[in-house]
């Protein structure tokens, strides 16, 4: 017998990301080959015009696995009996401008879909936020959780996670697929830490394959903090197919036990593990288990730099919870 199909709400579907990301979400790419989806498609009123197009060339695509496809500028129609939301919908920043910078503006989004989901979703609803900054965002939404289980949002540093095992894959001439353990702690901004001292290339610790710590140290922690400017600063806007692709890794990883002896990297609820302030949503180094529950993984031993670092990454999130405090009610 053929599996009821799950929801799937995607905002700002007619965006960039969004347009990279509903076609692989409607091939199978996170739930499998053999899980039939039903996409909920939100966006603006402006963007109506264009969301139909998306819809229509789902439509044309035939995807096998897609048993409808709504598009509504509805939140409680979008996020209605969702499994999996994927907050997408929401400003990038431009040339010159910090991630942060956008909290004004896109905070207020989170308050009212937040809502909006713990209203409609289904009660086990996954959340992840990609919109930014997604951390703090992810915290606005979450602090609407009523019904809705407050651990089950999330945000994204899956990217930052990939673009980390790229940079050390190509230093150390290896395949991305030989990086393992590739930990990103803290914020999506400037302070992350992709912490490289307990990251594997080949089963070998990174540091004993690339033997110039001094890049490690430097170069590559900065190249990935700051990815992606580069990409804005390059395309003249931010980083869309890839951040499409994280956000693809991250639901498919949230929804399957972890490979033995990897990580995922995602921004979750905070409990107060390694010294971070509870509450805050702080990107971990975790595992999933077969029942699709993520976990921090404990027990790392990290060393004077990286505490510091981690420190001045919590810093930041808590002035960034400070300036929404308003929202958070
Ligand atoms: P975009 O401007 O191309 O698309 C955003 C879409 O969201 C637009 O179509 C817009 O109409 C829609 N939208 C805006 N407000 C909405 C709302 N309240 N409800 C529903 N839809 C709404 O932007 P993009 O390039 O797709 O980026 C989207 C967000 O993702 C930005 O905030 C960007 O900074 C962020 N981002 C995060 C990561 C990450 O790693 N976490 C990576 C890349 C981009
Ligand atoms: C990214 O990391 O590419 C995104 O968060 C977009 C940005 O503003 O940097």
């Amino acid at each position: 017998m053929s599996k009821q199909p799950l929801r799937v709400a995607i905002t700002g579907a007619a965006g960039q990301i969004g347009y990279s990301l509903v076609f692989p979400v409607a091939a199978g790419q996170i739930f499998g080959p053999d899980q039939p989806v039903i996409l909920q498609l939100l966006e603006l009123p402006v963007a109506q015009q264009a969301l139909e197009g998306v819809k229509m060339e789902l439509q044309d695509a035939a995807y096998p696995l897609v048993h409808d496809i709504i598009a509504t500028d509805s939140a409680d129609t979008a996020f209605g009996d969702a499994d999996l939301v994927l907050l997408v919908g929401s400003k990038p920043r431009g040339p010159g401008m910090e991630r942060a910078d956008l909290l004004r503006d896109n905070g207020k989004i989170f308050i009212g879909q937040g809502r909006a989901i713990d209203a409609n979703a289904k009660v086990g609803v996954k959340v992840l936020v990609v919109g930014n900054p997604c951390n703090t965002n992810s915290l606005i939404a979450r602090a609407q959780a009523r019904r809705t289980h407050p651990a089950n949002y999330t945000a994204m540093t899956r990217l930052d996670q990939n673009r980390a095992k790229a940079q050390l894959a190509a230093k150390a001439g290896a395949r991305v697929a030989d990086v393992t353990r590739m930990g990103i702690w803290g914020n999506h901004s400037p302070t992350m830490y992709p912490d490289f001292t307990h990251a594997l290339i080949g089963g070998r610790n990174a540091t004993d394959v690339i033997t110039d710590h001094a890049w490690l140290d430097g170069p590559f922690i900065k190249t990935v903090q700051q990815r992606g400017k580069a990409i804005i600063d390059a395309r003249g806007k931010s980083s869309a197919a890839s951040a499409a692709w994280a956000a693809i890794d991250h639901a498919r990883d949230w929804h399957r036990p972890t490979p033995a002896g990897e990580w995922v990297s995602m921004a979750i609820q905070s409990t107060g593990d390694y010294g971070v302030p509870e509450g805050l949503t702080f990107s971990y180094p975790c595992t999933v288990d077969a029942d699709g529950q993520y976990h921090v993984v404990q027990g790392i031993e990290l060393d004077a730099a990286s505490q510091a670092r981690i420190k001045a990454s919590a810093d930041e999130l808590v002035e960034e919870r400070d300036l929404v405090k308003e929202m958070l009610g």
